[in-house]
């Protein structure tokens, strides 16, 4: 799938004036079924995290608190992406390279995820992963 697929996805928000909801649900909000969530915590200043890509797996990455940087490629030009909402995720689809950073104090990075975790699905290793997709 093209970097082109990956962008913001506006979720929905109820405002009320007791405060706001987000919902979200797996196949209607974000194109695939939720088969696991994580999460970034407590990560340091200057930490930067991802520098992968993943075969099959899609996923959505919503700045819960705080905020951070998304960068994404597929060999090409990086796109940048500066998440710091809570009612908007960043679509990513498989094959495509991503790091994260900029975090900012007390930021928590949530990823909805639509398989789980299997190490066989990752490309850890950036030339390996540039020589896949220029095939
Ligand atoms: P990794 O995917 O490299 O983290 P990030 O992309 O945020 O930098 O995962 C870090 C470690 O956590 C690695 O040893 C694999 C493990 N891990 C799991 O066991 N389960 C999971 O769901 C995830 C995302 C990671």
């Amino acid at each position: 799938m093209p970097i082109k697929d990956c962008k913001i996805i506006e979720l929905p928000k109820i405002s009320e004036p007791r405060g706001n909801l987000t919902f979200i649900e797996g196949n209607r909000h974000i194109p695939f079924d939720i088969r696991r969530v994580y999460y970034l915590y407590d990560v340091p200043g200057g930490a930067e995290r991802g520098g992968h890509a993943h075969k099959a797996l899609n996923q959505l990455i919503v700045a819960m608190s705080g905020s951070f940087d998304v960068i994404l490629d597929e060999g090409g030009e990086k796109k940048r992406f500066h998440l710091n909402r809570s009612y908007q995720g960043l679509y990513v689809c498989p094959m495509i390279w991503r790091e994260l950073d900029n975090f900012s104090s007390g930021s928590v990075c949530m990823v909805l995820a639509s398989n789980i975790y299997e190490e066989s699905d990752y490309y850890r290793d950036y030339n390996e992963y540039l020589a896949v997709i220029k095939k």
